[in-house]
């Protein structure tokens, strides 16, 4: 970290208590360390809720390739968004289940829907969508 501003903050006993038991369990050292992470988390879903603003999602499935048609329902979707799918990693699991992570870019809303129409597919075993940030406005 380049810089930075120290500010100190008021809250009552019992939610400082709370806050140092989470931080401890999840590994942060210091309180600094995680209110800065948890702002961040903060930070992060405010800029899926602004609309037009441009995200960054992750989504993961799990299925069968041996389901009818499935493999092609998934291909012709990342298709048809292809300026939001940035890249597709495939895995194949075992003699029939495969990993699938998309990485899609673009306005919150539009990642959503995508990721919606991927993961109910039918023949998707699992499937799930973790929304991030492209970092621009994250320090
Ligand atoms: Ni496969």
């Amino acid at each position: 970290m380049a810089e930075v501003e120290r500010f100190s903050v008021s809250m009552a006993p019992g939610l400082l208590k709370s806050f140092d038991a989470y931080r401890k369990r999840r590994g942060y050292r210091t309180r600094s360390e995680g209110i800065r992470d948890a702002l961040r988390r903060e930070l992060v879903e405010a800029e899926w809720q602004a609309s037009g603003r441009e995200v960054v999602g992750t989504v993961t499935l799990i299925y069968d390739h041996e389901t009818r048609e499935l493999t092609r329902v998934l291909t012709d979707i990342q298709h048809h968004h292809h300026g939001t799918v940035v890249c597709t990693t495939h895995v194949h699991l075992d003699g029939h289940n495969c990993l699938e992570v998309v990485v899609l870019k673009g306005p919150a809303r539009q990642i959503q829907s995508i990721a919606d129409r991927l993961i109910a597919a039918r023949g998707v075993k699992h499937g799930r969508l973790v929304c991030t940030s492209t970092g621009k406005r994250l320090a």
